[in-house]
């Protein structure tokens, strides 16, 4: 079960300002920058790379490495939350191709937790992802039910990339179990993993809405 959780100082330093409900929409914007660059850095480390060697400006020979597979990478944009988190993204991966999957959740208030919320993709436009040859990372700051992510993975596992990896900030621990007991083998990078859901479906402790929060 591929589960990193970014839990460093700085991570979490960031993590908590946007927690913090008097922080307002422009510093979450940039925090969420911030952490989803840190998230890529941290992505990167786990890519294929290849033993190279290089000439110096003193002519002497040294090895290296080259991560081949930053010219691999699909981002999977999943509107509107994740748009500061992929801008940071897009630091770490400047050659990424871009695809962005705009998707609602029915918002419901009922006497139960929910073990999964009613999701609909109304908008998709996804480049090509090569079979066995792209990474794929989709892009999503709050994993609560999973039922959205859940409905992208379904569209991303048929294009067969090389690796998925799904990039959160906060995750349910009810969301991680639902998607890595239905694909073991996607890597997932979270910064924190929150105890519980609300009957809204919204994690506590949380940080809120992350769109409303980013967008107002
Ligand atoms: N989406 C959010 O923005 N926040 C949550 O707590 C859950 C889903």
């Amino acid at each position: 079960m591929p589960l990193y959780i970014v839990d460093k100082p700085l991570t979490l330093h960031i993590l908590t300002q946007l927690r913090d409900k008097n922080t307002d929409q422009i510093n979450f914007r940039k925090n969420m920058v911030r952490l989803g660059r840190i998230l890529g850095y941290e992505i990167a480390n786990t890519l294929d790379y290849e033993i190279i060697e290089i000439e110096t400006p003193l002519n002497v020979k040294t090895k290296g490495i080259d991560i081949v597979d930053l010219n691999n990478i699909v981002i999977i944009n999943i509107l509107r939350a994740a748009v500061p988190l992929v801008e940071g993204l897009l630091k770490a991966f400047p050659k990424a191709r871009q695809g962005v999957i705009a998707a609602s959740r029915v918002e419901i208030n009922g006497a139960e937790v929910p073990k999964e919320m009613q999701v609909t993709i109304y908008y998709k436009k996804i480049p090509e992802i090569k079979a066995g040859i792209d990474n794929v990372i989709i892009a999503d700051p709050m994993i609560a039910t999973a039922s959205t992510m859940l409905k992208v993975l379904e569209e991303i596992v048929r294009a067969n990339p090389k690796r998925i990896y799904i990039v959160s900030v906060i995750s349910s621990k009810y969301g991680i179990d639902r998607i890595l007991s239905n694909y073991p083998s996607v890597y997932l990078f979270t910064v924190s993993i929150d105890p519980e859901l609300n009957k809204k479906g919204y994690i506590l402790p949380g940080l809120g809405d992350a769109g409303d929060r980013a967008f107002g």
